[in-house]
């Protein structure tokens, strides 16, 4: 039978697959249009995340919303998820083993959703998705291939948060991305050229 967002988001919440259940206040499923041509991904969620549902909602999510708002981009028009659906205690990188665990929800959603062009918010969706050594100073925004899909990765919003000093490479990063949205998205639309 297909896949759908219901039996999805169903199955997902009674996940019980690693230790992260445990000590979840709310799992983090995802946010934004069900239907995007643009797929984020990040890390997991933090405290803020943990307590809302929602991804990307603490600091590091007001910076990604700056981000997205810099090329006519918004929560509505594209979909965000994380590697690891519950926050990992202190905010710690998740391990290799949560993000196996998490996988298979991952594919679900990255099926459901179809997008034409994949995101990686930072190294972890990086080294998962793109290639385990992958280096996010040297290889942040060029394009690879998820599947049939072209997939890029940039400084994770929290890392321009610590270092601003990334902040020049990141705004390159997204001038890249704007310039495949414009070559594969057909229904996403963006601001004129103003970067
Ligand atoms: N960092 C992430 O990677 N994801 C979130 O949802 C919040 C912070």
């Amino acid at each position: 039978m297909a896949d759908t967002w219901e039996k999805l988001k169903a199955e997902c919440a009674a996940c019980a697959a690693c230790p992260l259940a445990q000590t979840r206040t709310n799992l983090v499923f995802g946010v934004g249009r069900e239907d995007a041509e643009i797929l984020f991904i990040g890390e997991g969620p933090g405290e803020q995340e943990d307590l809302q549902g929602e991804p990307f909602v603490g600091p590091a999510g007001k910076l990604l919303d700056t981000m997205l708002a810099i090329i006519g981009l918004d929560r509505s028009k594209v979909y965000i998820i994380n590697m690891v659906k519950c926050r990992p205690p202190r905010n710690r990188d998740p391990q290799e083993d949560e993000i196996a665990a998490c996988a298979p929800w991952l594919q679900r959603q990255i099926a459901l959703v179809d997008p034409k062009l994949i995101v990686c918010l930072g190294r972890v969706a990086a080294k998962g998705l793109i290639d385990p050594e992958f280096r996010i100073t040297r290889q942040h925004g060029q394009w690879y291939r998820c599947g049939d899909r072209p997939i890029m990765a940039t400084y994770h919003p929290s890392a321009l948060l610590r270092d601003p000093s990334k902040r020049p490479e990141a705004f390159m990063d997204l001038r890249e991305l704007r310039k495949e949205i414009r070559a594969v998205c057909e229904r996403t639309e963006l601001y004129d050229d103003t970067l």
